[in-house]
């Protein structure tokens, strides 16, 4: 069966047809950057653009970067505080006429790694962390999610969230090497792991494919890997959202 996958983040909307039994992409990546100011109206907008590029008929599954419980969005993330009290689905829906299936976006990239991918079949807890405009968390429990942990919205030192302080957007903003911005990346991979004290963290995300350039960061108590699917798991999960 065929899923379109849409993954909503911060600085770009990316969607592709998704095989949903094997994760495979069916199509090629489709990239949308997000609109300016990220408000309700322009999101879904550009999310119908999204449908239409791929012509497509059929349930769209989206991982979205806010808490996100019944496909309603109760934070904002690093989008517009307007999102909070959305019903997203909804939202999308009325745009295109399609069925949506909206979930967190870490969650959603989570189970395709749990599904599919580097966490299939590991027991115990497994956290999945993407590395993008925020942080975001998915923690899963011998397969099952617990969803919307937030650890990248804990605050750290004078930083009101660890995000603003770890996140690749904040290496972009205070224009830091990979080794200063490892060692702060650290100190959040320390804190997940003193916090859940995980059997395995897999990274997600733009930062997935550039592990070897902060691989000294990784070097903690418990094993961390790049996701499988790279920064696709977002992708991935958000089809597989329809047939969960
Ligand atoms: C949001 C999370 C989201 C993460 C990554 C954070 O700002 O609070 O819900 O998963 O960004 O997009």
């Amino acid at each position: 069966m065929e899923v379109l996958g849409i993954d909503i983040g911060g600085t770009g909307i990316k969607g592709a047809i998704v095989n949903v039994e094997t994760g495979e992409l069916t199509s090629e990546r489709h990239r949308i950057p997000t609109p300016v100011g990220a408000k309700p109206d322009d999101v879904a907008n550009e999310v119908a653009e999204m449908v239409q590029h791929f012509d497509w008929k059929g349930k769209v599954g989206c991982g979205f970067p806010t808490i996100v419980s019944a496909g309603k969005a109760r934070s904002f993330g690093n989008i517009d505080k307007s999102w909070v009290g959305v019903q997203i689905d909804e939202l999308f829906s009325g745009k295109t006429g399609l069925e949506f299936h909206v979930a967190n976006d870490a969650d959603v990239a989570g189970l395709a790694e749990i599904k599919l991918g580097a966490g299939k079949d590991v027991n115990g807890v497994v956290i999945l962390i993407t590395i993008g405009t925020g942080l975001g968390s998915g923690v899963f429990v011998d397969g099952k999610l617990v969803p919307n942990v937030e650890l990248g919205t804990v605050p750290y030192k004078e930083y009101e969230r660890f995000e603003f302080y770890a996140s690749d957007s904040a290496r972009k903003r205070e224009e830091l090497s990979y080794k200063k911005w490892g060692k702060r990346f650290k100190k959040f991979l320390l804190f997940t792991q003193q916090t859940f004290s995980p059997d395995l963290i897999i990274l997600g995300g733009g930062a997935s494919k550039k592990t070897e350039k902060f691989k000294e960061a990784l070097e903690i108590d418990v094993p961390v890997i790049p996701a499988k699917f790279e920064n696709n798991a977002g992708i991935i999960g958000a089809a597989l959202t329809v047939v969960q």
